[in-house]
């Protein structure tokens, strides 16, 4: 079975990313495929320094390299901070990036996945700045960026109690999303 990791450049239990990745998720597996979802904040990732790397990677990140490496997909929401790629998320790319102790499985985290990119922020743009940034990094690394990204502005009022997006567009526009990926990711799977 197709299978799509689900995460968010955030650690912030209330993270409005986590929010917006979760809806998306759950509309891949509405799509039909197996979704994980993962919480950065459960991995507890260290900032990447190769003395540290030297001495071993830590076993949390060869456990998430796994289960990227055993993914065709990726629905990711990060913030935006300071008009780029959060710090957490691009540190958790660096660590994912890099050989693993014991073999050479450079490149299995991203070259090939389709990712579907998203970003949710209080303020006006929805933080699309980071949004154009995180789709380079992980175009460098041979994923495939699925056209339809999305930028949640407002995103402090866009959700309701339920976690569900007031906008019917936005949600909709979630939904197509999730399933642009579904569907690209299960066409990699197939071949
Ligand atoms: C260091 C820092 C820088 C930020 N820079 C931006 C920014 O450039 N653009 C933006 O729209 N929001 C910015 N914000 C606000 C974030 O969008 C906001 O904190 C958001 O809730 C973060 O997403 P999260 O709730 O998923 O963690 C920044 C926040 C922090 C802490």
């Amino acid at each position: 079975m197709t299978k799509i990791i689900a995460l968010a450049g955030s650690l912030k239990n209330q993270s409005v990313n986590k929010r917006l990745v979760l809806i998306a998720a759950k509309a891949a597996e509405q799509a039909g495929v197996e979704v994980q979802y993962l919480d950065l904040a459960d991995f507890n990732i260290p900032l990447f320094s190769e003395d540290l790397e030297a001495e071993g990677t830590p076993a949390n990140v060869n456990d998430l390299k796994a289960l990227f490496a055993g993914s065709q997909g990726i629905l990711l929401a990060t913030p935006e901070y300071n008009g780029s790629i959060s710090g957490v998320l691009k540190n958790a790319i660096d660590w994912l990036s890099r050989p693993s102790n014991t073999s050479s499985d450079i490149g299995s985290a991203f070259h090939g996945k389709v990712v579907g990119l998203m970003a949710a922020s209080p303020g006006g743009l929805g933080g699309i700045r980071g949004l154009s940034h995180t789709r380079d990094i992980l175009f460098n690394l041979g994923a495939i960026i699925s056209p339809g990204q999305l930028a949640l502005p407002s995103a402090y009022a866009a959700f309701d109690e339920q976690g569900q997006l007031v906008d019917s567009t936005m949600a909709e526009r979630v939904q197509q999303l999730a399933q642009e990926v579904s569907r690209l990711a299960t066409a990699i799977n197939a071949t």
